[in-house]
């Protein structure tokens, strides 16, 4: 996504150290993916002692986790957790968000949904009235790629097939421009009932609880 502003990797960090305040002794973690969760990860170390394990949301976040001495879990070990902790590409001030675009959704989704707190860590850049201005991640079984593609055309939108990428489930990415998506929740309810659609980007059920938005001197928290 081309060259970031220092000032905006100071925020992700800003948040990312905030969110260690959610966590608690003996805690197994959601960990999402992404460069804010990144910089989460690198603030976890500190307490690495603290936490039992972490359950990863993709392959690459599991890898860094482990590097850096985090134990790392498998979800169906894990049952219900406490805390999930992940940034967003896009997020409302209501929590809605639009995420995937690491390509990481499905997982992101799943793991989100076991966990009893969603605590999003974004920059001020990344919130929004309305979502929509980031194109719409949509994981899709390969073979329904036409079809898919077909349906986000019917329904208003500018679907473009994410070159050279395969998510972590051996899937396509299909990135989905111009829908309307005021009502998230209807949206992210009818995109899941195309066949071929296995997850999309709208976390609108699996909204965030709390935002913690880094800011240039400080982080503000919105609780959901
Ligand atoms: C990964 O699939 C995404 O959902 C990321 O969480 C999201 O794109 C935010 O990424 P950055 O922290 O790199 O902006």
């Amino acid at each position: 996504m081309g060259m970031e502003a220092p000032q905006q990797d100071i925020q992700k960090e800003m948040a990312a150290e905030a969110a260690l305040d959610f966590v608690s002794a003996g805690d197994v973690i959601g960990i999402g993916t992404g460069s804010t969760t990144n910089f989460f990860i690198d603030s976890l170390v500190k307490i690495k002692s603290k936490i039992d394990a972490a359950v990863a949301s993709s392959e690459v976040s599991a890898e860094r986790l482990r590097a850096v001495g985090i134990r790392v879990i498998d979800l169906n070990h894990a049952g219900e957790l406490p805390l999930y902790v992940d940034s967003a590409d896009e997020a409302t001030s209501n929590g809605y968000l639009i995420k995937g675009g690491g390509g990481a959704l499905t997982r992101e989704k799943i793991v989100a949904s076991a966990c009893g707190k969603f605590v999003c860590i974004i920059d001020t850049s990344k919130l929004c009235g309305i979502l929509g201005s980031f194109p719409l991640p949509i994981e899709v079984i390969p073979m329904a790629q036409g079809l898919v593609s077909r349906r986000l055309v019917q329904m208003g939108g500018t679907p473009v097939v994410r070159e050279r990428f395969q998510t972590d489930n051996g899937n396509i990415v299909i990135d989905v421009r111009n829908l309307d998506l005021t009502d998230p929740l209807r949206v992210e309810q009818e995109l899941n009932c195309v066949a071929g659609v296995v997850e999309n980007g709208i976390f609108g059920r699996q909204s965030a609880d709390v935002l913690l938005v880094g800011g240039d001197n400080d982080v503000r928290q919105l609780n959901l």
